[in-house]
């Protein structure tokens, strides 16, 4: 089967995803094609935090409304550290910008229906994704859709297949440089059913290694405690976590960890990770197909979306004025504040983490670098203006 489409984008994640509705609001045709189930694709477990310009974002796009009903606005965070809360007031420090805590899978949701109710196309379960002619003006998706193998005809290609995808490998080795970073400790991340232990979320530093308290909902709580990237979640019994998160969540001031059963737990690594260009052809790649933070700090959903818009104005420049210029600065542009953001989640990851194979003096020096942080206006003011998200700079 033969089909059409001005940009035919792979991966229905949040890029993808924003990448189409964007296109929709300029009146440019796509389709999305995605090789999970759209029930896979709406419950699969990730991060909860938006900036404020992503909140904006799906205001305006007219898609914000459950998440303004049911997220929660947070004005602040706590750096806790030996047995002290220090709290960020990131609204103050930022004129008055915030977060969002409303988990991706429910953006993912309303992205979905919102994207369904306006006509778009969607296609889930697809196999056998592949590429071809991304360097000429024709480029192509071949797949495999309820039995039929199909060729989508493009005129632009999207990646937003994710850091596994088959995107990112169309780009010729020749051309490509990649910067990567494996972190020698992962994230065992826990759903914990009980109320909330704190007004906002905790990232804690310890001997023992870090951990972050965060949240779902009045009733399910999101926690996560450093490990060895390689263990099995078999070896983590209930107990042991629990144990864990309340001897490194620890205060002076006698605070307490709420508890309640664990109704989920997984261990994932971390990398910081970027290829150079985003670009080649008419293939552009969007979000985790491009990079990768750790996600200390919470990023990953934000800075993919961040590349969406850029990626959505280029193309309706193109298409309403012929211009080539943004398309062509895509990649230099995205890459901007792509850099800024993997230099913040390496640093608050470096920040808060026990390493294995640190000594005393780099130990000195993390503590040095958390007093500082808290203590000082202007290190207070840094780690808030990321934090909450910089703004985005529109081109001309
Ligand atoms: N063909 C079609 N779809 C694919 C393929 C493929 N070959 N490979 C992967 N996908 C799909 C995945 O199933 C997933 O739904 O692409 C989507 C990519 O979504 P994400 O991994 O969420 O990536 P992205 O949209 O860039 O969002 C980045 O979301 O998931 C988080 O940690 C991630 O916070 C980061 C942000
Ligand atoms: C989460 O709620 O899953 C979360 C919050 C903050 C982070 C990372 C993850 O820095």
């Amino acid at each position: 089967m033969r089909m059409h489409t001005r940009v035919g984008i792979i991966g229905a994640g949040p890029a993808g995803l924003f990448l189409a509705l964007l296109l929709s609001l300029e009146g440019i045709d796509s389709i999305v094609i995605e090789n999970r189930s759209r029930a896979e694709v709406e419950s699969t477990i990730r991060a909860g935090v938006l900036e404020q310009g992503t909140v904006d974002l799906m205001l305006e796009m007219g898609i914000g409304q459950r998440m303004h009903r049911e997220g929660v606005v947070h004005h602040g965070i706590e750096l806790r550290f030996d047995g002290c809360g220090h709290r960020i007031n990131l609204y103050e420090l930022t004129n008055g910008r915030a977060i969002m805590i409303y988990p991706q899978h429910e953006v993912i949701k309303d992205c979905i229906a919102a994207r369904l109710q306006q006509g778009g196309q969607i296609l889930f379960n697809v196999q056998d994704v592949q590429l071809s002619a991304v360097a000429s003006d024709q480029p192509i998706i071949h797949f495999m859709h309820e039995q039929e193998q199909v060729e989508l005809h493009c005129d632009f290609i999207a990646g937003c297949d994710g850091f596994h995808g088959v995107s990112r490998s169309c780009i010729p080795l020749s051309v490509q440089h990649v910067y990567s970073r494996a972190y020698p400790f992962g994230w065992l991340g826990i759903l914990l059913q009980a109320p909330p232990s704190a007004k906002e979320l905790i990232y804690a530093y310890h001997q023992r290694g870090f951990a972050l308290v965060s949240t779902r909902s009045p009733e399910i709580q999101r926690m996560y405690i450093q490990c060895d990237p390689q263990d099995d979640i078999a070896n983590w019994s209930d107990e042991m976590i629990i144990e864990e998160l309340q001897a490194r969540l620890v205060t002076d001031n006698n605070w307490q960890l709420r508890v309640g059963p664990i109704i989920q737990k997984n261990i994932v690594a971390m990398r910081s990770f970027v290829i150079e260009p985003m670009q080649y052809g008419r293939l552009f790649l969007a979000g985790d197909a491009a990079h990768i933070v750790p996600p200390t700090g919470a990023k990953g959903l934000n800075l993919a979306i961040a590349d969406v818009r850029h990626l959505a104005r280029a193309l309706a420049l193109f298409y309403q004025q012929q211009r080539e210029d943004l398309l062509a600065a895509y990649s230099a542009t995205c890459l901007q504040r792509v850099w800024r953001t993997e230099h913040f989640s390496w640093w608050m990851t470096s920040m808060l983490h026990r390493f294995p194979d640190d000594d005393p003096f780099q130990q000195r020096m993390q503590r040095a670098q958390l007093d500082y942080t808290v203590n000082s206006h202007a290190a207070s003011m840094s780690l808030a203006e990321n934090y909450a998200g910089l703004p985005f700079s529109v081109q001309p």
